[in-house]
């Protein structure tokens, strides 16, 4: 059976207690910490960035899967991958061409990291196409990139299928990843489609049964 890799979203902690909670999701046994970048241009938000990668990367051992919701990827993937990103994902719309985003990718990898492509609900996922053999992940999001909180989007279910369908047609190595309103229904639902990294936060942090809400969304 496939394990399913529960990544919770650093952007729903609690920022006062932010040791505390680190250290909590580790009592979990949770291995990937998803670290939402936000720029306040690719998306209406802003979030953390290069500073608090470096400040806890070195303390809390965790596989950092960074969320590039930027314009500038290029610019600053490799500033990320010095700072700890172990998985730098970027967004496919804010690419220019096709050369550019192999360009990207290869880079990422270069520099040591794995590379990721994330699409917004309204992208179709045949945008991905060109890039399945290089990716080692394929992010699907499931709200609008921004804000924690908001409801999931049924679309991206098909987004999900016809990527697990792909990858076992053709021996593609990425892993598929969902993001954006996962709780106990919507988790069955994708992994169900064959998602296989579920990212969560508002279902996740500040809530008693932590534990228990991780167990059932790691559970098949
Ligand atoms: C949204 C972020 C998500 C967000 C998910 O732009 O990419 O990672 O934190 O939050 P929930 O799980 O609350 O929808
Ligand atoms: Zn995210």
């Amino acid at each position: 059976m496939k394990q399913i890799i529960v990544a919770p979203s650093l952007l729903a902690a609690d920022f006062r207690f932010l040791d505390r909670e680190l250290k909590l999701l580790k009592t979990h046994n949770i291995t990937y910490l998803h670290f939402d970048v936000m720029d306040g241009h690719f998306v209406p938000n802003l979030s953390f960035g290069l500073t608090l990668l470096d400040a806890i990367s070195p303390h809390y051992d965790f596989v950092y899967d960074v969320h590039l919701m930027i314009s500038n990827p290029e610019i600053y993937a490799d500033e990320y991958i010095k700072k700890g990103a172990d998985i730098v994902t970027f967004h496919y719309e804010v690419m220019e061409n096709e050369q550019a985003t192999h360009q990207l990718i290869k880079k990422i990898k270069s520099l040591g990291a794995k590379a990721g492509m994330s699409i917004k609900p309204g992208t179709d996922v045949e945008v991905l196409f060109p890039y399945l053999n290089e990716l080692d992940l394929v992010l699907i999001m499931s709200v609008e990139p921004g804000f924690g909180g908001q409801s999931f989007m049924e679309n991206s279910l098909e987004k999900i299928s016809a990527l697990a369908r792909l990858k076992k047609m053709h021996n593609f190595r990425y892993l598929i990843e969902v993001d954006g309103g996962i709780n106990s229904e919507t988790g069955a639902l994708v992994k169900k489609a064959g998602a296989e990294v579920l990212v969560a936060g508002s279902y996740l942090f500040n809530q008693q049964d932590m534990k228990q809400r991780i167990k059932k969304l790691r559970d098949e």
